[in-house]
């Protein structure tokens, strides 16, 4: 028998503002029809004046708990990834704690921007194995609407609000690759990119909260690349093949890097789960808001096999296999 981390919940939450590409493109020297051809993306949610990374999580944190008949109380941790914490410290994951009424136990946040959910579940599902925590909180969530220049549209069309959230819990199981929960994750980071996608500002360098810079073609290169890479390291160390997967729930950067991770899959883009069109990028939430959509409609059933991938600024980037 070996310990897995078993998904017992998933929620999240969107804000309820939307933003349209035709209406972005009242401000700004762009198109609705340029977006959607590059992107894929048709708007995003935007946070509200004063609605912060924890209000999020928090919403997508009680969705997830009440479907579990849980509370705060019976978790011993919360990972929260975000590149966008509430405050420079403490960890925004400790107000999340705090609002749940967690007052054991411990909670932290994790930052690898866009691949924030993988490592954050890799984060997890390491305590969860070596014995330190049985039941841990994991959210993704971003207010990345506040790092954007609003006036460089080559980036501040690409991103959106919003938080998600997966309730991972112990359970001994066989220990084969039929088993349920996380079968394994991987991750990956190489730090001379970082000029390639990075926030100009910072506690420590400039004492200003900064805004996002990236040179998109150069991301969109390495992230094929890389993120093929870690669907075959996943794969292979499993001894699974890609006739397994059930279901990709990629990042949502580009709907074209989600169709090329599919095709290397040899899967129809209809199994992978694909919500850059309504949600845009969120980053680190954009996984399990993509997992929880799919799994409310009744389209990710008990027992399949989820392939999760990611890539985002440092570079950072990884994979997680989960049997649902
Ligand atoms: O989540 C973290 C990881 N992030 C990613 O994986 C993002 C990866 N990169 C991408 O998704 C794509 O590179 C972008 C969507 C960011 C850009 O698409 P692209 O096909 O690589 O376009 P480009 O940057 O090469 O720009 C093509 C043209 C340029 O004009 P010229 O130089 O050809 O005259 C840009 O100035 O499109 C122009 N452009 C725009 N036009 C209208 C750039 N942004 C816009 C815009 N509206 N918003």
């Amino acid at each position: 028998m070996t310990i897995r981390s078993i998904a017992l919940a998933c929620g999240s939450y969107l804000p309820d503002h939307i933003l349209t590409n035709a209406e972005l493109a009242k401000k700004l020297n762009t198109s609705d029809d340029w977006i959607r051809k590059r992107t894929g993306i048709a708007q995003r949610h935007l946070a509200a004046d004063g609605e912060t990374t924890s209000d999020l999580a928090l919403k997508a944190a009680n969705q997830t708990l009440e479907r579990a008949g849980l509370t705060g109380k019976d978790l011993d941790a919360i990972v929260v990834a975000t590149a966008t914490p509430d405050h420079t410290f403490p960890a925004t994951a400790t107000k999340v704690q705090a609002a749940l009424g967690m007052t054991k136990g411990f909670a932290l946040d994790v930052q690898a921007v866009c691949s924030g959910f993988v490592y954050a579940l890799s984060v997890a599902d390491n305590f969860i194995k070596s014995g330190q925590a049985k039941r841990v909180l994991v959210i993704g969530a971003e207010t990345f609407s506040r790092i954007l220049d609003w006036e460089d549209r080559t980036t501040c069309v690409l991103f959106g609000d919003g938080a998600g959230a997966l309730l991972l819990e112990a359970q001994d199981q066989p220990g084969q690759s039929s088993d349920r929960g996380l079968l394994s994750t991987h991750l990956f980071s190489d730090g001379r990119h970082h000029d390639l996608l990075y926030v100009d500002g910072g506690p420590s360098k400039t004492q200003t909260v900064g805004h996002l810079r990236m040179e998109g073609k150069e991301v969109f290169r390495h992230a094929v690349k890389n993120l093929a890479n870690a669907i075959d390291e996943a794969l292979a160390a499993n001894a699974l093949s890609d006739q397994d997967v059930d279901w990709l729930v990629p990042h949502q950067a580009n709907v074209r890097i989600v169709e090329a991770m599919a095709k290397k899959l040899n899967l129809p883009i209809e199994k992978a789960i694909v919500t850059i069109e309504r949600h845009a990028n969120t980053s680190a939430a954009s996984i399990p808001l993509a997992l929880n959509e799919a799994v409310e409609d009744g389209r990710i059933q008990p027992g399949q096999l989820l392939l999760l991938e990611a890539m985002g600024g440092g570079f950072t980037w990884g994979s997680a296999l989960l049997r649902w």
